[in-house]
């Protein structure tokens, strides 16, 4: 397995500020939109945070940015946000509701309807985490099958921002322009996003479902 530092490509005994720099150079060539891909994109993030929390348990003094906080301005330069706060939204509000996937209004609807912590809420991805995952992580149960992109059981539309789509998935191009992305290996590239989860029972995923399983939620 490759180490942080050789993803880095820093010496072992390097300190914070030549990680830091050695990071900001590197995530900036690693970054989907400038010519990386996204598995790049986290193996260089998660070296980082390796690093970083190394710095954490070994050196009190150590001063670097958080990998959660670095990612890319539209120039393509390193800068500073926090983790990606997510809005979300239950489809079965949307259908429960009677309102559209792509209202424009959807988000400040759910906002003053009386939705659950569960259907209507907010959560935080971290850098090196899918947004399935941070899902998991903040306790919710959103629907997946493979977890490997074989299906659309996770799907998610993309109200807002930007989310990964690796190489090898099923979605069809015309649902990825339309919005619709896989949580389960979708990795958010941008500061915000806002997705309604659960979009698995639209009619033009269903060619795209797995059947219930063992490892199938929902
Ligand atoms: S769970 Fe099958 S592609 Fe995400």
């Amino acid at each position: 397995m490759v180490s942080p530092f050789e993803v880095l490509d820093v010496d072992e005994d390097a300190d914070d500020e030549a990680v830091e720099r050695a990071y900001r150079e590197r995530v900036k060539r690693a970054h989907p939109d400038q010519g990386g891909s996204v598995e790049e994109f986290q193996l260089v993030r998660r070296a980082y945070r390796e690093l970083s929390e190394r710095d954490a348990d070994g050196d009190e003094s150590g001063d670097g940015v958080d990998p959660a906080d670095v990612d890319l301005t539209e120039d393509g330069e390193a800068r500073a946000p926090a983790s990606t706060r997510v809005e979300f939204l239950d489809y079965e509000a949307i259908v429960d509701y009677g309102w559209s996937l792509d209202d424009d209004e959807l988000f400040r609807k759910a906002s003053h309807a009386d939705l659950g912590p569960d259907a209507h809420g907010r959560l935080l991805v971290h850098p090196d985490e899918s947004l399935l995952e941070a899902a998991e992580r903040s306790g919710f149960a959103w629907p997946f099958s493979c977890r490997g992109g074989a299906c659309a059981n996770c799907a998610v539309y993309l109200a807002e921002g930007k989310l990964s789509q690796p190489t090898d998935h099923i979605m069809p191009d015309d649902l990825a322009e339309r919005g619709f992305r896989l949580s389960c290996n979708g990795y958010p590239l941008t500061d915000e996003l806002s997705v309604v989860f659960n979009v698995k029972q639209r009619p033009e995923l269903d060619d795209l479902i797995l059947p219930p399983g063992p490892f199938t939620r929902r």
